[in-house]
């Protein structure tokens, strides 16, 4: 059996439509899960949607409606646009189908009995928002720093989760297991966090059902519901088959969690302690995503800039645009996506180079080689790293340690590297002069062979990105079905399995220019 990789996005609130920035989180969990499921692991890619709590009971009140029937609604919406640009879910979990509450409370039961939960008076300064309790520091002129609202001064009686005592045991681990949370700055945040422990304490873990009741149940008071993140957080399990799917502990063993940088402090303190209450390890890593701004302006409803996902693939077409989001921000750090720097990324990239090489290289094997890509020279293969710079035959090798260290961006960026050296390769020995003459024919058929074995290369280390580009790629080349489905990038064959004869068809451009944007 292969090891498993698991993979969540955080499920998503179910107040509101999905944006850009919820899809960026799971642009790179699909990403990840397919660059894991080519190279032969047993793949399993978790998402779904948050329904309880105060925001969601909000918003609900606000449109009239009960919160189970909104919450439908929008995490049908969820569910449908997900499908829609093409990004696949393995499981979907919602907080309020049976399965994940029957979860919630027997685990809520379990760890309520082995000592972990006390009931104490608390009086604080209450932000909905966040559906928390907001200490000094969380505030600004009295308002919440996050939502610009005033926190409500609120005492009641509430069951705390008895974090604080692990917090030394947390510190370690985050010591020894320096890649735990990645990249490195969050991980010295999640420490810092520690360090200063006057922000952070107990957890409270209960809302008494007087002020709301649209949560889980707590089996052992039935005046409280649950807070929205000890329940939240256990998506992760019941999507991956918690307790009694036989798959459930491979998968544990092999997961992977990846975030915005704004939900780090559940992620790396409240969840690694729940963990250990529960007797369960730990997940492998938790990957770190900074924020993006539009045109430099926060995303929001008001400023009307929150673009759907779905305006986005009429716009550009989701997977370009996808590959845009994946190629400009630097995983782990903020980033601003602009109009103009789209367009200009997907003529630059995706019209002109990637493209542009696809189109010359069938163009000519269509025009002059009766449409089955040419015998090359024997020594074709010890030319390739020779005149194709740099090194293309490393390009995998690089890619794997750059996605184990999820630096997405760089994995992408190794691709148009890698078709960039094509397009220069194929321009230095202009293939289109040599092949009109039967004696220098074999030098161009040595190019366009070379460049279908590249590109081969290139739709195989693209697809996991731009699933539906690398597979088109490899039906214009006559390939596709000659593909196993799981193809590890470091399989030399990835090279070297023989390409002549395959019947290519050129096609219409894969991806027309775009105008640019004139300015207003
Ligand atoms: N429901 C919680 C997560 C619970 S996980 C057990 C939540 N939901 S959310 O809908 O607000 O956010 C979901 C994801 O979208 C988060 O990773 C968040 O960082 C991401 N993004 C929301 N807006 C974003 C940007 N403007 N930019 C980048 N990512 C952003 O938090």
């Amino acid at each position: 059996m292969s090891r498993a990789y698991y993979v969540t996005t955080p499920i998503y609130y179910a107040n509101a439509d999905p944006h850009i920035g919820s899809a960026y989180t799971f642009c790179v969990a699909d990403s990840l899960a397919r660059w894991h499921r080519q190279a032969g692991l047993d793949t399993w890619l978790v998402t779904g949607t948050d329904e309880h709590g105060e925001k969601i009971a909000e918003a609900a009140a606000q449109r009239g409606l009960a919160p189970k029937l909104f919450a439908d609604e929008i995490s049908a919406r969820f569910r449908a646009t997900w499908d829609e640009v093409g990004l696949s879910v393995d499981r979907f979990v919602r907080t309020t189908e049976p399965d994940h509450v029957r979860n919630v409370k027997a685990i809520l039961s379990k760890v309520h009995a082995d000592g972990w939960i006390e009931k104490r008076d608390y009086e604080g300064l209450y932000c909905v928002g966040c559906e928390r309790f907001l200490m000094e520091r969380d505030l600004v002129n009295g308002l919440c720093a996050d939502h610009e609202r005033a926190p409500e001064p609120r005492s009641e009686s509430s069951y705390f989760f008895r974090m604080s005592r692990e917090f030394g045991w947390l510190r370690r681990i985050l010591e020894e297991r320096p890649d735990f949370i990645r990249p490195e700055r969050y991980r010295n945040e999640a420490l810092a966090m520690l360090r200063d422990e006057s922000g952070l304490g107990d957890l409270s873990i209960s809302r008494p059902k007087a002020r709301l009741d649209w949560g889980i149940e707590l089996p052992f008071d039935p005046d409280y519901v649950c807070y929205v993140w000890f329940d939240a957080l256990i998506s992760y399990l019941t999507g991956a088959g918690y307790p009694d799917d036989p798959k459930f502990a491979a998968r544990w063993a092999g997961a992977e969690h990846v975030i915005g940088k704004d939900i780090l402090k559940p992620h790396a303190i409240f969840w690694p302690i729940m963990l250990k209450a529960m007797g369960l390890d730990l997940p492998r890593h938790i990957h770190v995503h900074g924020y993006w701004t539009v045109e430099g302006k926060k995303m929001s409803k008001s400023l009307g800039n929150a673009l759907s996902p779905l305006e986005v693939q009429t716009r550009y077409g989701f997977e370009p645009f996808r590959y845009v989001v994946l190629r400009e921000m630097s995983f782990g750090l903020d980033a601003d996506l602009r109009e103009a720097a789209i367009v200009e990324r997907i003529n630059a990239d995706l019209a002109n180079n990637l493209g542009n090489l696809v189109s010359r290289t069938l163009n000519l094997v269509e025009r002059f080689c009766d449409g089955r890509i040419p015998e090359p020279a024997p020594d074709w293969r010890a030319l390739v790293d020779t005149e194709i710079g740099p090194e293309p035959s490393s390009v995998p090798q690089q890619m794997v340690e750059q996605m184990d260290r999820v630096e997405i961006h760089r994995a992408v960026a190794s691709v148009f590297e890698l078709t960039g050296a094509l397009n220069r390769y194929f321009d230095q020995r202009a293939p289109w002069k040599a092949i009109k003459d039967p004696a220098t024919a074999i030098h161009a058929h040595t190019t366009l062979y070379t460049c279908c074995a590249g590109l081969r290369a290139v739709a195989v280390l693209l697809r996991p990105f731009m699933p539906k580009t690398g597979e088109e790629i490899l039906t214009r080349l006559g390939v596709a079905a000659a593909t196993p489905p799981v193809l590890d990038v470091r399989d030399p064959a990835l090279w070297d399995a023989p390409l002549a004869g395959s019947r290519v068809t050129k096609g219409t451009p894969l991806f027309p220019r775009l105008e640019a944007i004139k300015p207003e």
